[in-house]
């Protein structure tokens, strides 16, 4: 059965099958080259498209931002994709100019999708150098690149009208309300945004007739409050997170620190569910849910069932949903009174990388310096996303703080059971979260960290800074980088 999707300023029918990326289609079919074949797995944004959608009538279709490489056609399916060659007119666009007079365009490969980027960030009221943090260029031009975000940022807003040319945005104004899907439990195959199973099960998924579409069933969808806490949809994503008022009003600070989850292309398409079920060790969301006492609601053919997140992950990739169960939803006990959470990542790169290791604490400071409500959560130092317990019972001990932050940082060496790999050794690893852990002590008393590290007895992880580990020769504590606030360990 032939897919039609809206593009540019007309439209495509493919009868590629429905699991076929939409980039093979656009290139091939439709002979639309400007979108590029990079790296395939939505690392480098040359493959940027827009992808428009309507959510009712009457409503002015939102854009959204995907790598074609890691969209399939039936995720483009009645959506209005707009590639860097609907993005010109008579004449080159306001992004194209930008661009060329910076100086941005060298052998011109990641140059369609920056375009697409930055014209999707001035849509979307977005910084234009934040947006193009997930474009790489092999030519290195970052400079001219800096300086074309830095112009169209300087102009103020941009209209629809500035930014698409007459004939897609006369596509825009017609297309019509997307069709949900419903989810059906006999299929057992399901695609959220698709960053995880699409670069492992491209192939799988270009046979398969058609996996259901989680991000497009409404029952999936929402954030809500509930008497004591927030309901998330499975599939809502890590963008809708970070926009919504109802988790920055509880939980200050996460929306800023998912800042560092993927592209801002990633974060459009990435899910909840995706995240919690994908169960990599270093998931950045359920560091932080963990920490924050949320609980999965999983549906099957039996009813639904509610599990602690802290008893979902198993084991490494393995989780305790049934292979017939779906994730609905995570509920989050709204925080005790005067609760902070305290987020920390450490990756290779700043931006656009999966944590080596992370960290996430919530805690009520109580009277005579002492800990309330803790929970500690790791990423990174286990085969599961690990709740910390002995840790947290530790730093709620009745010892002033500095003891407290020595006995706690011994029972965390203890808890963790981190392995040598590409991000970094175990030894590295134990140390950095021990380091991560007096960073994020700091917060609640300022001073405890220094005070721990110039004492040499005791030491973050259990290694003595300075004493060689094998395989390394000194242990290079705090050489990630990390975001969060309280002590830069160096
Ligand atoms: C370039 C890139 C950068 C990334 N950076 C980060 C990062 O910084 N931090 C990070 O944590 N992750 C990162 N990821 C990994 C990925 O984006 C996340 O794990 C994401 O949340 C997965 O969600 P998804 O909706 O894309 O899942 P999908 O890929 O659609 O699904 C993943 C798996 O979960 C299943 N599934 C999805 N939803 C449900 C549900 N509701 N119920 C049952 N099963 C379900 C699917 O069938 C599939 O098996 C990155 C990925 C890419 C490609
Ligand atoms: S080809 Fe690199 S992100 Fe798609
Ligand atoms: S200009 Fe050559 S890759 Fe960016």
């Amino acid at each position: 059965m032939a897919v039609v999707l809206h593009c540019n300023d007309g439209e495509l029918r493919t009868s590629a099958p429905a699991g076929t990326p939409l980039l093979e289609v656009l290139r091939e079919q439709a002979g639309l080259t400007a979108a590029k074949p990079g790296c395939g797995t939505g690392d480098c944004g040359a493959c940027l498209v827009l992808l428009g959608a309507r959510a009712a009538p009457g409503a002015t279709p939102v854009y959204e931002l995907h790598h074609a490489c890691l969209t399939t056609v039936a995720m483009a399916e009645g959506g209005h994709v707009v590639t860097a060659e609907g993005l010109v007119g008579e004449e080159l666009g306001p992004v194209q100019r930008a661009l060329l007079h910076a100086g941005a365009v060298q052998c011109g490969y990641c140059t369609a999708g920056l375009v697409v980027g930055l014209t999707w960030a001035l849509l979307a009221g977005v910084e234009p150098r934040r947006a193009a943090l997930g474009n790489l260029c092999r030519c290195t031009g970052y400079g001219g690149i800096r300086r074309a975000c830095d112009v169209l940022a300087s102009h103020g807003a941009w209209s629809l009208g500035e930014l698409l040319p007459a004939g897609t945005r006369a596509v825009a104004a017609r297309l019509p309300v997307r069709a949900p899907q419903h989810l059906s439990l006999d299929e057992r195959r399901w695609v959220a945004g698709g960053t995880d199973e699409i670069p492992e099960h491209r192939h799988q998924l270009v046979a398969h007739r058609r996996p259901t579409l989680l991000r497009r069933v409404p029952d999936l969808g929402g954030i809500a409050g509930e008497p004591r806490g927030l309901r998330l949809g499975a599939a809502v994503t890590v963008a809708e997170i970070q926009g919504s008022a109802l988790v920055e009003r509880r939980w200050p600070g996460l929306a800023e620190h998912l800042d560092r989850f993927g592209s801002p292309a990633v974060r459009a398409a990435a899910t909840l569910g995706g995240n919690l079920v994908h169960a990599s060790p270093t998931a950045d969301l359920a560091i932080p849910l963990l920490a924050m006492g949320a609980v999965v609601v999983l549906a099957g053919p039996h009813g639904t069932r509610e599990v602690p997140l802290d008893r979902f992950h198993v084991g490494y990739h393995r989780t305790e949903r049934r292979r017939d169960e779906v994730l609905v939803a995570v509920r989050i006990p709204d925080p005790p009174a005067g609760a902070v959470l305290h987020l920390e990542k450490v990756a290779k790169r700043p931006h656009d990388d999966i944590a080596s290791v992370s960290l996430a604490m919530r805690a009520v400071a109580v009277p005579e310096r002492r800990l309330a409500a803790v929970r500690v959560a790791a990423g990174g130092v286990a085969p599961t996303p690990l709740l910390l317990v002995r840790t947290a019972a530790a730093l709620e001990g009745a010892a002033g703080e500095v003891d407290r932050a020595r006995v706690a940082l011994g029972v965390l060496g203890a808890e963790i059971a981190p392995i040598d790999d590409l991000r970094g050794s175990a030894a590295y690893k134990r140390a950095l979260l021990g380091h991560l852990l007096l960073a994020a002590l700091d917060r609640w008393h300022p001073g405890v960290a220094t005070a721990v590290l110039l004492d040499g007895a005791v030491a973050p992880g259990g290694v003595r800074p300075g004493v060689p580990v094998p395989g390394r020769e000194q242990v290079p504590v705090g050489d990630g980088i990390r975001c969060g606030e309280g002590v830069r360990p160096r």
